[in-house]
């Protein structure tokens, strides 16, 4: 049952009814073995009500298909689709603890992607063909185009090169999402023209995903919101991070290198990025821009408190209470924000092309500046790399942040050797905990270290680690190591559980 008119309202397209469809209807068209695109980014976005019927139906037929989306998936989605089995392959990012466990187990075959990059590869047919996507929209327009919702992610690829379209109308997204998106679709290689974005409020797409209507091969209303973020308010360690990164930039634009502007920021997910971005209503600095991915509460703080004059992204996931206020309120943001596909937010031309200050965070780094992102013990797969390679290597300051220990102190995040490299020294300007900021701009790996150990590690394995450093310069080397010794430090957490051997001996006690 629906509202008639509302449904009329939202849905322009003239042929709209002959192709409503149950959610249970329209899930059907999505067969075994099939590739599948869905909307989503950072639990922003995503088709809702199909893959909830996907679920349930493999619980009694099982089949198995490859999910592509944006990013992660809110409402528990990738646990419900992992549950019943229904992922074979899932790409490019996830969060889901649930979902992790499969890929550890090996049960799910995750493809870990840049996030630029996906829909290159599906256009150059390096990937299967898409079969079906599926995608959220707050409205379809009179020739039968897609308005999204509060992600572009990689639907607008999706839905222009997947034989079918399956579009959820979510009645409870909010009207005004419409005309914040710029839908501009890259040209094929290798005669692309230049892509014209030349600033981070430049728009030059349409406000909708423009595709072949013929294509739509069912309409499934649906209600319900995205899940909120669960974002944390600063603790002591990432005030203390966000308090290092301001002064250095307040330094830069003391020399010269930067103006109280700074350069288009681009700021990663989750609790540290966001204290960093918070944090930047305290500085001296005005009229700053985003050009960035997921856009957080601290977003539409920066927007509120008139520090931050525009953001563009490509996904918005917010806590409840900031939800509430923005979603609420879309037209006092109307003009300072614009939504792109991924493939353009997280452009590494553009991103080269404005200078961006990137901020990400870090599982573990190590005392030459490489930097593990993904993987637990070189092996266990957290979430995926994102965007942080799209930017981290492009960017004209490229930050890594993290706290100096994990796991109440038994890790600690600053090691002889990381054990997965995601981003390689040549990436990283500048690391952040909360014991000080090393500045690795210009430096080779033996002053590298001496900045890293003696501004970022935790003071109780310090000491471990200019050991290491020591007489890893006995045996010489442009990159001095031990090479027996420079995994030992994960090889204690896998016998041991934990770091401690290295810690040092009088203070060792004391770390709780
Ligand atoms: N070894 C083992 N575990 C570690 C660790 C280490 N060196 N450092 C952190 N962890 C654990 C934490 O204990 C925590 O575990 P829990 O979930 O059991 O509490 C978990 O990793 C997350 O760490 P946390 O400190 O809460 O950081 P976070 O939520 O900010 O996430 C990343 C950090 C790296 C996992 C996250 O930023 C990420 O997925 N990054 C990659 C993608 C990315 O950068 N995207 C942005 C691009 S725009």
């Amino acid at each position: 049952m629906f509202d008639e008119a509302l449904v009329s309202k939202r849905c322009r397209w003239p042929h709209w009814r002959a192709k409503l469809r149950t959610a249970q209807e329209a899930a059907a068209l999505i067969q075994d073995g099939m590739t599948v695109g869905m909307s989503g980014f950072t639990r922003a976005g995503e088709a809702k009500e199909v893959p909830r019927a996907l679920a349930e139906r493999a619980l009694q037929e099982p089949f198995s298909i490859t999910l592509m989306t944006g990013a992660s998936l809110g409402n528990d989605l990738d646990r419900l689709l992992t549950e019943a089995n229904v992922l074979a392959r899932r790409m490019p990012f996830q969060v889901d603890p649930t979902l992790r466990r499969a890929i550890n187990d090996g049960r799910v075959m995750f493809i870990d992607q840049h996030l630029s990059e996906t829909v290159e590869l599906l256009r150059n047919r390096q990937l299967a063909d898409m079969d079906v996507a599926v995608i959220e929209a707050c409205a379809i327009t009179e020739d039968g185009h897609i308005v999204p919702t509060t992600s572009v992610g990689n639907s607008a690829s999706y839905a222009q090169l997947a034989k079918k379209v399956v579009i959820e109308l979510n009645l409870d997204a909010p009207e005004g999402l419409e005309g914040l998106h710029d839908i501009y679709i890259p040209q094929m290689r290798p005669t692309r023209p230049p892509i014209p974005v030349v600033a981070p409020d430049t728009r030059i797409g349409t406000p909708y995903i423009p595709i072949d209507s013929s294509k739509i091969a069912a309409i499934v209303i649906t209600h319900g919101k995205d899940s909120p973020s669960t974002v944390q308010p600063p603790d002591a360690d990432t005030k203390s991070i966000a308090d290092y990164l301001i002064g250095f930039f307040a330094d830069e634009v003391k020399i010269g290198r930067l103006t109280p502007a700074l350069l288009p920021l681009q700021a990663g997910i989750g609790n540290m990025a966001n204290a960093v971005m918070s944090g930047l209503a305290e500085g001296p600095f005005e009229h700053l821009t985003m050009y960035s991915e997921v856009l957080q509460d601290s977003t539409f703080d920066l927007l509120d408190s008139g520090k931050l004059d525009f953001a563009s992204g490509c996904s918005i996931t917010l806590s409840e209470p900031c939800g509430e206020r923005v979603w609420n309120n879309l037209e006092r943001y109307r003009d300072r924000l614009v939504l792109r596909p991924q493939e353009l937010s997280n452009h590494p031309g553009i991103v080269r092309r404005l200078g961006v200050i990137s901020i990400n965070t870090a599982l573990e780094m190590d005392i030459y500046g490489n930097v593990n992102s993904t993987h637990v013990g070189g092996t266990q797969m957290m979430n995926g790399i994102g965007g942080s390679g799209d930017f981290a290597r492009n960017a004209q300051l490229s930050i890594f942040v993290t706290k100096s220990l994990a796991k109440g102190g038994d890790i600690s995040s600053i090691v002889p050797f990381v054990s997965h490299v995601d981003h390689t020294e040549h990436d990283v300007d500048i690391f952040v905990t909360e014991h000080g900021l090393a500045d690795l701009r210009g430096l080779a790996p033996r002053e590298r270290a001496v900045q890293v150990i003696e501004r970022c590690v935790d003071p109780r394995y310090r000491p471990a680690l200019r050991r290491y450093f020591a007489d890893a310069c006995k045996r010489g080397g442009h990159t001095p190591h031990c090479l027996e010794q420079a995994l030992s430090w994960h090889i204690a957490m896998e016998q041991d559980g934990n770091m401690r051997r290295f810690q040092c001996a009088e203070t060792a006690g004391a770390v709780e």
